[in-house]
């Protein structure tokens, strides 16, 4: 009887259809519009987008490319005004230019590329429409704003944390380890409870050429646990900056892979990498609060069998927007505790054949515990400094036995349970010969469609209540929430609720909640054959687990972001057209702008049309 009746409050939506349409989907009565695209002018002097007249120079005042993570924040005193902050993960040279060589990238193309990375901030305001003081749910982009600013590949970044001037982050440019230029694979990310974002460095391997001529072998082993074994990089930057060249600059990769944290409301500040959030492929970080103010920041490692981590600061937060708060909480994430999750499940261990099926309980579900492996200068790891620790952090983890997960993604507490979220995207090498075993968190071999897992730090729910200097508890129990795919394939799990009323859901990529509780999740590499999408879920009462579909993307695209907001949805739509053999004179895709026109990366908001709430 659980399945009769409405839909949870806020998945009040006609669910959009699985398709292969080449463009945006929203459900019936919803009204969309692209809020902005790769190459709209923000920063003032930037001129119009012309993809076949683009520089370097244009672009740095431009939208970049590839938006993945997006969040709305609060400004105040501007009627209908928000500030949006996108990451630019990577560029598609193929489709940005025309007549790309990739054996031969010219200097300008590099340079152009180099300014499409990084992240964007843009004042963004409200049609005035129909609807008077609610708007219609559009949003424009507000150029020349005040706090516009675009962060790119070469924008100066301070190093902070316990590894900050660490041998391990010395170079030729920056002999004091503590100036970085640029931040690179922006993928998702976060909003703090003090007002910045923070952003994780990703896939930053990619960018780093030669490491098949590092001959040291120490060193060759940090570089292949990182992802480089490989000679010149994809996009050959290293043929114009020697700092990408592992042969020339040896400590350069190091400054990559970390947490850095923007300061929107400030766009003459420094951005910062944190050390003490550790070094790997962040996908994410997502900030919340214990009980006594500090801050705890979840983390996953985008790999096939890597981790997930927490950080858990020193400090406190400190309330109020005055300077000196300010001044404070942009330190939280200098000093604190790095941990590492290790799962364990409570079912029979052969009872995980790797076939998904569910275990004799009826779920897949355990404990897990918090390995701590370095605090502020003390490594708690045998045989590894604290520099050491922060960066080579996988090898850290390596070393204590921490579970090895289904490419943690993006992950989200839940501002109504406490519990908290997070995305398994998939892992097709689970069961190889060599490769990890099948296990009750990741219980399927050649997992095409991932998981969510979800876990209540002990106390259920509650942030951890710790007195002063009283380390939290490392317990915490776990259950997955879904496990993705086509409902109809047994080996498939979503919450208990029956499957036959459920949108069929597959790669669980970023995270996000609205405010009724519901949890949203955006896809990317949909194994289903049809377009990836976003989806909204219950994940208490009655309707837990009735996933319900609320948006397509087009062609050879992958839906990010998203942001879900009283009257309004926004999501990035990343890499259109990105399929193989598609260039920018033939491409795969003709979003945004129709034939004959550039495929472009964008930001798209989508809203009811009768000016109610979404899901209502
Ligand atoms: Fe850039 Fe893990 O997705
Ligand atoms: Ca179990
Ligand atoms: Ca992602
Ligand atoms: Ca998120």
């Amino acid at each position: 009887a659980r399945h009769r009746g409405k839909p949870a409050k806020g998945l009040r939506f006609t669910p959009v259809e699985p398709n292969t349409d080449d463009k945006v989907t929203v459900p019936e009565g919803y009204g969309q519009n692209v809020v902005i695209r790769w190459g709209e002018p923000i920063l003032r002097g930037a001129p119009d987008f012309d993809p076949v007249r683009q520089s370097a120079k244009a672009q740095a005042g431009q939208f970049g490319y590839n938006n993945d993570f997006l969040t709305l924040l609060p400004l105040r005193s501007e009627r209908g005004r928000q500030l949006l902050v996108a990451n630019h993960e990577y560029t598609n040279e193929n489709l940005m230019f025309a007549g790309y060589d990739p054996k031969k990238p010219t200097r300008e193309q590099v340079e152009i590329a180099w300014a499409a990375h990084g992240l964007s901030v843009v004042a963004v305001a409200e049609d005035a429409g129909r609807h008077g003081r609610q708007g219609t749910g559009a949003l424009r982009p507000v150029p020349r704003h005040h706090l516009n600013r675009r962060i790119t590949a070469t924008t100066p970044f301070q190093v902070t944390g316990p590894a900050a001037g660490s041998a391990l982050l010395r170079t030729s440019a920056d002999p004091d380890g503590r100036r970085v230029l640029g931040t690179l694979n922006n993928c998702a990310g976060g909003t703090t409870p003090w007002g910045t974002v923070l952003s994780g460095e990703e896939n930053f391997n990619q960018y780093f050429a030669h490491a098949d001529q590092v001959t040291d072998p120490e060193r060759a082993r940090t570089l292949k646990r990182y992802g480089m074994s490989g000679g010149a990089s994809e996009r050959q930057w290293e043929r114009f900056d020697p700092r990408f060249d592992l042969t020339k600059e040896p400590n350069e990769v190091h400054r990559f892979g970390w947490v850095v944290e923007i300061d929107p409301y400030d766009p003459h500040s420094t951005p910062r990498k944190h050390t003490a959030l550790g070094r790997f492929k962040h996908e994410a970080a997502q900030p919340r609060l214990t009980r006594d103010g500090r801050a705890v920041v979840y983390m996953g490692d985008d790999e096939r069998f890597d981790y997930f981590y927490k950080f858990v600061s020193a400090k406190r937060m400190r309330r109020g927007n005055s300077a000196d708060a300010r001044r404070h909480n942009l330190s939280l994430l200098d000093e604190g505790t790095l941990y590492v999750a290790r799962l364990s499940g409570d079912s029979p261990d052969d009872e995980f054949d790797g076939s998904g099926k569910l275990p004799d309980d009826g779920e897949f579900d355990g404990t897990g515990r918090w390995i701590p492996l370095v605090s502020g200068d003390r490594s708690h790891v045998p045989g590894m400094t604290a520099e050491e620790v922060y960066v080579f952090t996988r090898l850290a983890a390596d070393k204590v036995g921490a579970t090895k997960m289904d490419r943690p993604e993006d992950v989200e507490p839940s501002p109504r349970t406490g519990r908290v979220y997070v995305a398994l995207t998939n892992n097709g090498d689970r069961g190889k010969a060599g490769k990890g075993a099948a296990d009750e968190a990741n219980p399927r071999n050649a997992n095409k469609h991932g998981q969510v897992l979800e876990f209540a730090e002990r106390g259920d729910g509650a942030p951890p209540a710790s007195g002063r200097g009283v380390p939290p508890s490392p317990h915490f129990s776990w259950r997955l929430f879904l496990v993705c795919g086509d409902p109809d394939d047994p080996a498939t799990y979503y919450g208990g609720f029956p499957k036959d009323q459920v949108s069929a859901i597959s790669c669980p990529d970023n995270i996000t909640f609205d405010d009724y509780g519901n949890l949203w999740l955006s896809t990317d590499g949909n194994a289903l054959g049809t377009h990836d999408g976003l989806f909204g879920v219950a994940t208490a009462g009655q309707r837990r687990g009735q996933v319900r579909q609320f948006l397509t993307v087009p062609k050879g695209a992958e839906t990010c972001g998203p942001v879900v907001q009283d009257r309004r949805v926004l999501v990035a739509v990343q890499h259109p057209g990105e399929l193989d053999g598609a260039t920018a004179e033939k491409p795969a895709s003709a979003w945004p702008d129709g034939p004959g026109q550039y495929v472009r990366p964008a930001v798209v908001a989508a809203w009811p049309r009768n000016g109610s709430r979404v899901g209502m």
